[in-house]
This record gives structure tokens, sequence and C-alpha cells, in this order.
């Protein structure tokens, strides 16, 4: 048997998250307990056989993991509630933007092995980018919490005072690239391209070239050598982009992401 998990907050990502791990088989449905106050919009949950409840009491109390994913300006009116029902045979995971360790630790009153967690929308297919952090927790945890992300993308541990650099590249990042998909979209069919070929062809290069980083961990420059020939049209292409200012202004909107939350 796995450790019984209760999502509290099952809205896009805490949704994403319960069928992730009933996916990925790393969750049986039965071990799965997911709340929010209008469970009406969770039927698709329940007709998987996961528990569904309003009562986040009744769900912290059956369960070993707690996974809080409600928005920031809701955490304390769901903390206050539950906090007797936590303490150090917990774990507790949470994936509520922007509120550190501390501030979660605060609210309970009382120290229990915490993770933050960022992940991405992709978490929905199971290739999102998570970034991880923790405080008072053992080996086992950490293993524990890499494992249960690992099912559903990548995981990197990080240290919290890189959470907020992790929103903008690994969150937001997603935005990022779907307007430079999107971009190449708008391109492709100015040369020719019907708009759905266009994104097919768009969002299957994206793809093919973030795989070959990934797989063969080489550097984005060492693949870019590949595609160019003198005097040819890719290298064209790249400067061309390069003189309009294309790598400044990603570097320049990633840092003003970071700067609208950076606390430091
Ligand atoms: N979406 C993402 O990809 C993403 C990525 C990284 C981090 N995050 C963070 O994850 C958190 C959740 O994001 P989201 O996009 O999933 O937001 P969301 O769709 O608004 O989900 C929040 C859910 O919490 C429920 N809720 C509110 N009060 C509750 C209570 N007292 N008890 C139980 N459930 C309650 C709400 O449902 P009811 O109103 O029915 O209660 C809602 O479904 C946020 O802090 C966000 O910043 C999101």
């Amino acid at each position: 048997m796995g450790k019984r998990i209760a999502i509290i907050g099952g809205g896009n990502l805490g949704t994403a998250i319960a069928e992730g791990l009933l996916k990925s088989k790393f969750s049986k449905a039965s071990e799965i307990i997911v709340t929010k106050r209008n469970t009406a919009t969770l039927k698709s949950l329940k007709e998987k056989g996961i528990e569904v409840t309003d009562n986040n009491v009744v769900a912290v109390k059956k369960s070993e993991v707690v996974i809080l994913a409600v928005k920031p300006f809701q955490l304390n009116e769901v903390l206050n509630p539950i906090k007797k029902e936590l303490n150090s045979s917990k774990l507790l995971v949470s994936v509520v933007t922007g509120v550190t360790i501390n501030e979660t630790l605060d609210i309970i009153g009382k120290n229990l092995p915490v993770f933050r967690a960022m992940p991405n929308t992709a978490i929905a297919i199971q290739e999102s980018m998570t970034c991880i952090c923790s405080r008072h927790a053992d080996d086992g945890h950490v293993k524990y919490v890499n494992e249960l992300f690992n099912k559903m993308g990548r995981v990197v541990t990080i240290d919290e005072k890189l959470m907020e650099a992790a929103t903008i590249l690994g969150a937001c990042g997603t935005a990022y690239a779907m307007r430079y998909i999107r971009a190449n979209i708008q391109g492709g069919i100015e040369i020719g391209f019907d708009a759905l070929t266009a994104s097919l062809i768009a969002a299957q290069t994206v793809k093919g070239a973030a795989e070959l980083l990934l797989q063969k961990g080489s550097h984005p420059e060492q693949e870019i050598d590949k595609v160019t020939t003198p005097k040819g049209c890719t290298i064209a292409g790249l400067n061309e982009m390069e003189h309009q200012g294309f790598s400044s202004s990603l570097i320049r909107g990633i840092v003003a992401s970071y700067k609208k939350i950076a606390k430091d």
C-alpha cells in the first residue's frame, strides 16, 4: 500500500496532480482524497474512484501526505482548521505560489516535514518541470516527494531562495514557450502553410529541439551549429532575429517577470 494522499484544493493544479498520481500508478484511486468547497466539479475524479469531499479536516485525518493546492490568499483559512491534525507524522507539500515554508509553518504553529513545490501546467500530461525545496525532511521524505513529482515530469531540488526564480523560468516559462511557438505559426502561415499544419510543425519541432537537449545533454549552440551552413538560410534568419533583439527581449522579459515577484 502506498501512502494516503489528501489534496486540499481540487482546482486546476490539484486535479492535475490527482490525475497524474493515478495515471502514473504512483497511487491507487483509493489512496487519494481531493477536497474543495464545491465538489460538483470533481465528478470525473469521483467516477475514477477517488474520494472527493468538502471536509478538509477529515481528509487530513485520513492521510499521511497532505498536498496544499489552494490560492495563496486562501491558505490561512484552509490551514487554520486543519493545523491541529498536522504533526510530524504527516508530510506536507505546498504548491501554493509565493508562500514561504516559514510563513506556512508560522500558520501551523509547529514543525513538521514540509516541501514547497513549483510545478507547471504540463503536469496535466505528466511533463512538468517541478522545482522543490524542503524543511525538517529526512532522506525518506525527500525520496518520496522526488518520486511523486518524477512521475509527473522532471524534478530538481533547489534552495528556497530560488523559488521565485523557479516560478519565472519553470512555470511562466510555459507561457514564454507558447508565445515563441505562436510566432513560429504566424511566420509559417506567411510562408505558405495553413494554420493547422503550421501549428503541428512548430510544436513538434520545438518538442524535438527540447528533447535533443534533454536526451543528449548538449548545449543549444552545439545543436545550432549542426543546422547552420555557411552563407545558409538558418544563420541569415538567426542573425536577423538577433539584430531585432531576440535573445535580449527574452532575457529582459524573464527579468521583468522576476522583478514583479521577487521579494529580495
Ligand atoms: N496552475 C498551475 O499550473 C500552477 C503551477 C504552480 C503553482 N500553482 C499554484 O497552485 C495553487 C492552485 O492553483 P490553481 O491554478 O489550481 O487554482 P484554482 O484552480 O483556483 O484551485 C484552487 C482550488 O482550491 C479550492 N478551495 C478554495 N478554498 C478551499 C477550501 N477552504 N477548502 C478546500 N478547497 C478550497 C477551490 O475550489 P472551491 O472554490 O470549490 O473550494 C479551487 O478549486 C495556487 O497557489 C497557484 O499559484 C499553480
